[in-house]
């Protein structure tokens, strides 16, 4: 292994650079969490998150990485046997439909060819089809990360309501939060499911559950066993700025930071920042010769570009040459895109200059892997970035 200087490249969608800022917050000698001092900490930051979320509505904060989020949200809402409606946008897709069976919910999993968003049409299809109003939920990915394709949560909701289907709309923003536009109450989402490591610049180990008053109603009747999940405890807790269990007290801190930070950039701000970056990417991907993964323009992620080997050439060998010689993880395909695809993440504490850093890495370690390329993808990067800064964009 050889010797690195200056700054990894971290270019995985999540986690993803955590900015001094907040190290230096969460580097502070620990508190009782059952303190006076701690209440003040725990009422901010319950508070503070609900813009991010777009929210009016309670926001959970559990211990957990994203994994957690998701089971929280189905234990809480839902009874064993309940249908569920699922699609299959990629990977993160499948591994919550998997856990939903695992956890005695029956699931209809809306086949997808991981290269777009779920599909409204086919979602209101199936509603209309759902008559007696067997399916308690319908729950969708917003951003997903294993193919960058963002699904249209508005025109699920539209979906919903034009078969006035009563079913609780949840939706996966682990890799959107913070970094693509996202709007709970005015989308009229029930359950939104975050996570602590991408937009939110801070280290995996938080995430959340934003839940409106039909969550709740549901909740009071939900027979799945849910122990440490349990909203109702959390709340009651919440109330005085307190948890029913430990928290992470430290991750805490960070959080208080990387909240300040957004507000100080301003959410539209941020949201602007990663559209530019995606464009700039994607340019440099065409400029390349290579394909882009989603193949709906209207959805592409603003967090992270998958981009398509030619055949006959490993994603991963481009990933390897990248770590060992230019310092820069990229992300690994996964699921059935192993070895198909690598993603560049360009989400979270980012700029146009780290961006462009990172181009530079994967244009030489494609070059490198022997990947046929036309050496221009960064230029047109370049050319994007200081039009947009001509303009004062984002
Ligand atoms: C969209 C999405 N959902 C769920 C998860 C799972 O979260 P975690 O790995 O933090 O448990 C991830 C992780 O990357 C994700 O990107």
């Amino acid at each position: 292994m050889s010797v690195h200087t200056g700054r990894h490249f971290l270019q995985i969608p999540g986690p993803t650079h955590v900015p001094d800022r907040v190290l230096r917050a969460i580097d502070r000698p620990t508190l009782d969490h059952r303190g006076p001092e701690f209440a003040a900490l725990g009422h901010e930051v319950l508070a503070g998150l609900k813009p991010v979320f777009q929210t009016r509505h309670p926001v959970i904060i559990y211990p957990a990485s994203g994994t957690g989020a998701w089971e929280a949200a189905l234990v809480n809402t839902l009874s064993p046997g309940d249908r569920v409606l699922m699609y299959e946008t990629g990977q993160f897709a499948v591994l919550w439909r998997r856990m939903a069976g695992r956890l005695g919910l029956e699931v209809d999993f809306i086949p997808g060819d991981w290269r777009r968003g779920a599909d409204p049409a086919a979602i209101e299809a199936r509603l209309t089809q759902d008559r007696a109003h067997a399916i308690k939920a319908v729950c969708v990915v917003h951003n997903e990360t294993s193919t960058g394709a963002v699904t249209r949560v508005p025109e699920i909701r539209r979906a919903l309501d034009r078969t006035g289907h009563p079913a609780l709309l949840m939706v996966d923003t682990i890799s959107s939060l913070a970094s693509i536009a996202y709007r709970m109450d005015e989308w009229g989402v029930d359950v939104t499911v975050g996570g602590s490591q991408k937009g939110l610049m801070l280290p995996p180990g938080l995430s959340f559950n934003a839940v409106n008053d039909k969550a709740l109603r549901a909740a009071k009747s939900a027979r799945l066993p849910r122990s440490y999940w349990n909203w109702e405890e959390m709340l009651a807790a919440n109330e005085a700025g307190f948890f029913p269990y430990t928290p992470a007290t430290n991750l805490l801190y960070g959080l208080r930071e990387a909240l300040h930070m957004l507000q100080e950039e301003g959410l539209e701000n941020v949201f602007a920042r990663h559209a530019r970056h995606s464009e700039a990417t994607r340019r440099a991907v065409r400029a390349w010769g290579l394909e882009i993964l989603c193949a709906e323009p209207a959805e592409y992620s603003n967090s992270l570009t998958a981009v398509v080997m030619p055949e006959g050439h490993d994603a991963d060998r481009v990933r390897e040459i990248a770590l060992e010689r230019f310092d820069m993880s990229l992300g690994t395909g996964l699921g059935k895109l192993q070895g198909k695809v690598f993603r560049v993440g360009h989400l979270g504490h980012f700029n146009d200059l780290m961006l462009a850093g990172s181009l530079c890495g994967v244009e030489m370690g494609l070059a490198l892997a022997g990947v046929p390329i036309r050496k221009a993808g960064v230029q047109a990067a370049l050319d994007f970035l200081a039009s947009a800064a001509s303009q004062g964009k984002g």
